[in-house]
């Protein structure tokens, strides 16, 4: 089978087939259907989510049972009864489908939310992957790339400025700051060249709908095309370490053999390699405009953060709580099991709403909100919880910290100039531009 054919069969089993599903579900009135299907109620979801907040521990979802209440999250993030979901379920579709994505054949290339990747395995193949890489990213580790972190800042806001020069004031806060500083960082601290920066910044745009359900073909075509190219570039870039290591963090993992004498295979390393780099842009980036968005919606948090400095590291996590990058993850049940007194069937899919559950009004008073100096505002569940929590939670808190921190301080003037646009994923919550005029620096 041509290779178009067979993209375009997996598109019809799986985004194809659940599209028709979603808008079936979205017309009978499912509130996170209606959500999923329509990108102009996405601007602003949250409202959509509070009709989703009923007294039960799970409401109907738009293809699987859905939880918006902070304790039922944090319940099943942490329970060993779930597992991840890792890629298509096809036992779940219809058995013309399945025989029809036996022929069509796996998605091509590694994909960084597939297994092996240990975003996508449970133990024990998870604990063997995040072992490997954790050191690297500890609170430690990270307090060491404060300094480098905000000399990236220094330089890309010289370069804003002269962006702003050259164009009557103005510039794209997300293109040429947000979007730079952390690819630019993890780029340095995994030994990948930082002139790739800009083909990575437009690989995982393509690839970032890989996450939503329900794609439309073009890109759902897309989405594997950039995982193939991706894929291919990782796949020399690792050979050409394990040829002539350096002493970064991949070079250790190409070179290392773990406790059980095996390393890492080809294909776990690309993997592993694929995520944490890819983990380590496509998020943060959206942390530094949603913070950006909030403060300039905000002018008198804007004043309170200039008055007092120290609320910086606060202010970062209540945008986390306030706006998540990652708006929901899901879970498969490994066994019969319940929760909260709700029955799950082995083989169930629950999804937990992250980004209802940091404003639930049982953990957080006056949840919508947002207030840089309030006391719990860390409780959020932007980075997950249990054995998947976040691995760069440290990195991305500091990296938005000194982002936001440096640019509102350099340009106390600065603000928007129009209102940007959202970008199209689901998962995935950000800015694709944020118009702005810099302003006399301070
Ligand atoms: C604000 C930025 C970020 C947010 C909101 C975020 C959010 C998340 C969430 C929600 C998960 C759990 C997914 C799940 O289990 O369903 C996760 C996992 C992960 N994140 Fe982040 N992340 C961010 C930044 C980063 C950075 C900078 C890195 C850098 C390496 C990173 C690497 C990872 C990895 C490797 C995992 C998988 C961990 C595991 O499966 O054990 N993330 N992240």
């Amino acid at each position: 089978m041509d290779e178009l054919v067979r993209s375009g069969v997996r598109w019809g089993a799986t985004h194809g087939a659940m599209r028709l599903a979603l808008r079936a579900r979205a017309r009978g009135g499912n509130s996170d259907a209606q959500v999923l299907v329509a990108p102009a109620l996405r601007t602003d979801p949250y409202p959509h989510y509070e009709r989703l907040r009923t007294a039960t521990p799970f409401t109907d979802g738009a293809l699987a049972r859905i939880s918006v209440h902070h304790d039922v999250c944090t319940d099943v993030l942490r329970s060993e009864d779930f597992g991840q979901i890792g890629g298509f379920q096809t036992e779940r579709l219809p058995s013309v489908f399945r025989l029809a994505l036996r022929l069509a054949g796996a998605r091509p290339g590694v994909s960084p939310i597939d297994p092996p990747s240990m975003v996508a395995v449970d133990p024990p193949a998870h604990t063997r992957y995040r072992r490997l890489v954790s050191r690297a990213f500890s609170a430690r580790a990270v307090a060491g790339l404060r300094e480098r972190t905000r000399e990236i800042a220094d330089e890309l806001l010289d370069g804003l400025e002269d962006e702003a020069a050259a164009h009557g004031g103005q510039v794209d806060l997300v293109a040429r700051y947000a979007s730079l500083l952390p690819v630019t960082v993890i780029s340095e601290m995994l030994g990948v060249p930082v002139a790739m920066r800009e083909q990575f910044l437009a690989w995982g745009d393509r690839a970032a709908p890989v996450l939503d359900l329900g794609l439309d073909w073009s890109t759902h075509r897309e989405v594997e095309r950039s995982i193939v190219e991706l894929d291919a570039w990782w796949r020399g870039h690792l050979q050409s370490l394990r040829r002539d290591p350096g002493t970064d963090m991949l070079s250790s993992l190409v070179t290392m053999v773990d406790e059980d004498g095996g390393g890492l295979t080809e294909t776990e390393l690309r993997a592993t390699a694929a995520l944490v780099v890819g983990a380590g842009f496509e998020t943060t980036v959206n942390l530094i405009g949603n913070g950006v968005a909030l403060l300039f919606a905000h002018p008198d948090q804007r004043r309170r953060l200039a008055e007092d400095p120290s609320l910086w590291p606060n202010a970062v996590d209540e945008v986390l709580r306030f706006d998540p990058p990652v708006q929901r993850t899901g879970r498969r049940a490994r066994r019969h099991t319940t929760v909260h007194g709700v029955p799950v069937a082995e083989g169930e899919w629950l999804i937990l709403l992250l980004a209802a559950a940091n404003r639930d009004p049982r953990v957080f008073p006056d949840p919508h909100v947002f207030d840089v100096a309030r006391a719990n505002a860390r409780d959020h569940l932007a980075f997950a919880s249990g054995i998947h929590f976040c691995l760069g939670a440290a990195l991305a808190r500091m990296e938005g910290e000194v982002a936001l921190q440096a640019l509102f301080e350099r340009f106390p003037s600065l603000r928007p100039a129009g209102s940007g646009h959202r970008r199209g994923t689901v998962v995935l919550r950000g800015h694709e531009s944020l118009p702005a005029i810099l302003g006399g620096q301070a």
